[in-house]
């Protein structure tokens, strides 16, 4: 039998990048996965998952920064699978400016998707959660939550709330035993840091003592650990991928 099977895992902003990778993971692992983003290519990304690892998938249409949206992708869960038993709070997105120059607009949607979102789907899937005595929250922080980043002051700041809230719900949870861990990424090759102009990676690259940037892969093996019972006497941490960036 396979670790995960008879296990239910949410993971928002998994259309692509790093959230599609820990889906694929899981799959591979034998879970069933609810797969959310805002982007309307996840109903086909999850009915692929499912066809290609042989697990029952929902892809749902989510925006994380409404309460509604979060109450509505719990209570889909609930209603197709009965349980949620993993929940990975991985969609993020970056509006980058210096601070002087940053529109005030671009400070608060990234609060509102980064920190904002995965305070609401937690509060919502708790409740399921906890009258099963069982769950595991991970949520995607950053490096830049840990060190700051100039030109990132919104991103950096919800990042930082994120293993803020990480450690509170870590200790509101536990009574129920719920584990809610954050895993912080260094530099991971996805659409998100494709961005960057080649000489800004080549300086990054000069800074990380493993000398490249990670895999998703690298992330979702961590989340993996996290969700599974190996790990079931660590809550509020937080895990760092990041090829020794930030030690
Ligand atoms: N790539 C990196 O180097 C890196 C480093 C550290 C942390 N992270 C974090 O990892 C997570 C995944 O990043 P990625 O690199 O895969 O990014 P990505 O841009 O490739 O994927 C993010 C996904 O989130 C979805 N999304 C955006 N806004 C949403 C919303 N409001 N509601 C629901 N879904 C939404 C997007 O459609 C997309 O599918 C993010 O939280 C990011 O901050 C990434």
């Amino acid at each position: 039998m396979k670790e995960f099977e008879n296990k239910v895992v949410l993971i928002t902003g998994s259309a692509e990048g790093i959230g599609k990778t820990i889906a694929e993971v899981f799959a591979e692992n034998g879970a069933n996965l609810v797969l959310t983003d805002i982007s309307s290519n996840i109903e086909s990304v999850a009915s692929k998952i499912a066809v290609d690892f042989g697990i029952k998938t929902l892809g749902i249409i989510q925006n994380v920064s409404s309460e509604e949206d979060c109450k509505k992708a719990i209570d889909e869960t609930i209603k197709k699978f009965g349980q949620i038993d993993v929940l990975i709070n991985n969609a993020g997105i970056t509006r980058d400016g210096l601070s002087i120059k940053m529109k005030e607009k671009d400070f608060e949607d990234v609060i509102s998707v980064n920190l904002k979102g995965p305070f609401l789907m937690c509060k919502h899937a708790f409740i399921h959660m906890s009258s099963k005595r069982y769950g595991k929250i991970i949520n995607i922080s950053s490096v830049v939550g840990q060190t700051g980043q100039a030109g990132q002051a919104n991103y950096s700041a919800s990042k930082a709330g994120l293993i803020g809230l990480t450690k509170s719900l870590a200790r509101e949870f536990s009574k129920r035993n719920i584990n809610v861990n954050a895993i912080a990424p260094g530099f991971i090759t996805t659409k998100m840091t494709e961005k960057l102009e080649e000489k800004v990676k080549e300086s990054i690259i000069s800074q990380i003592p493993l000398n490249r940037f990670g895999s998703p892969a690298d992330v979702a093996n961590v989340a993996l650990f996290l969700a599974s019972d190996k790990s079931s006497y660590i809550t509020g941490q937080v895990i760092s991928v990041n090829g020794g960036l930030y030690m």
